[in-house]
């Protein structure tokens, strides 16, 4: 199968990102939005994404302009209706997805493609949601999407390997390098790099070193961009917090668990970045 028209249900942070590529790479994509302010947010994000990529010489002004006219910001999910591939990107809650995915069958043919972006809930569970499992594969693009070359691509038990096959080469068109993987919690990518993350900050916590220096263990040592702590703070401490909570809860191996420091951070609003405190203090 071959995919001409996107749905995106959902544009933020990655809704976004995943509109602004596709939408440069030629595809026609409808955005549906939950409500007229946020759809004018939703496409002023398109646009600034696409603004980024003009002011880094990736893409002309005329290219940016060309790609924002390919995009059509709805509130009504009926304009899914034509698509090949919807893409589900709402907000990482398995009764809102649910919903939203059950919606999305009742209106799309079904041979349609859904794919659903999702960091950690397990697909079964989505599929589950629909009268055809088989059509619903995973997607984990990675933030900014634009930038980051990696998509998870995951399938189910269930899954047709057509469609799987079939979002690995969409992927691939968006210029981004899919791997296929099983529906495990945390997929690949958090599997890994979550307890990374949790043994650094348990090893600040029993005092074997500071944060900076632990970092530049990790930079210099390992050749890493940036250190656990760096990365835990441009992730997002809530976001690193929710996915550890939902591997262990899934696994119960005390690997998973959140620390008491991730913990107390989160309660104190401390979230990294996006809030200008994590482990180290932000200019907004
Ligand atoms: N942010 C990341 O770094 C990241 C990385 C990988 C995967 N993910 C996953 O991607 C998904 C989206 O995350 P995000 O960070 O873009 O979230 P976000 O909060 O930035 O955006 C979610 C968007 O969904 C919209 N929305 C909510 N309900 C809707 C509905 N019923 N219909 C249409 N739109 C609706 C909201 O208005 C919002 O704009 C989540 O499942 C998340 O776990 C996020």
């Amino acid at each position: 199968m071959q995919v001409k028209r996107v749905a995106v249900i959902g544009c933020g942070t990655m809704g976004a990102g995943v509109t602004h590529v596709a939408a440069e790479h030629g595809y026609e994509v409808s955005v549906v939005e939950a409500g007229p302010a946020a759809a004018e947010a939703a496409l002023r994000r398109v646009d600034d994404s696409l603004q980024r990529t003009v002011s880094r010489g990736r893409l002309t002004q005329a290219g940016a302009a060309a790609a924002l006219d390919r995009v059509t910001m709805t509130t009504d999910l009926e304009a899914i209706a034509d698509a090949d591939l919807v893409i589900e990107a709402v907000f990482e809650d398995v009764a809102l997805k649910c919903d939203v995915l059950g919606e999305v069958d009742r209106i799309t043919a079904p041979d349609v493609m859904i794919a659903s972006n999702t960091s950690t809930i397990p697909l079964v569970i989505l599929a589950g949601a629909t009268r055809r499992p088989e059509s619903i594969v995973g997607c984990h693009f990675f933030n900014p999407v634009p930038a980051m070359k990696l998509v998870e691509v995951i399938r189910t038990p269930t899954s047709r390997p057509e469609h799987v096959a079939a979002f690995a080469d969409f992927a691939t068109a968006l210029g981004k390098t899919p791997v296929v993987v099983n529906d495990v919690p945390g997929f690949v990518g958090n599997l890994l790099i979550v307890p990374y993350l949790l043994d650094a900050i348990r090893a600040f916590e029993r005092g074997v070193a500071d944060k900076e220096s632990i970092d530049e263990v990790i930079k210099l040592g390992f050749n890493h961009p940036m250190g656990p702590f760096a990365l835990s703070d441009l992730i997002g401490l809530d976001i690193v917090h929710d996915m550890a909570a939902s591997m262990y809860e899934e696994y119960k191996d005390p690997r998973y668990s959140p620390p008491p420091l991730l913990k107390q951070y989160v309660r104190l609003g401390w979230l990294g970045r996006k809030s200008g405190r994590g482990f180290y203090s932000y200019n907004r």
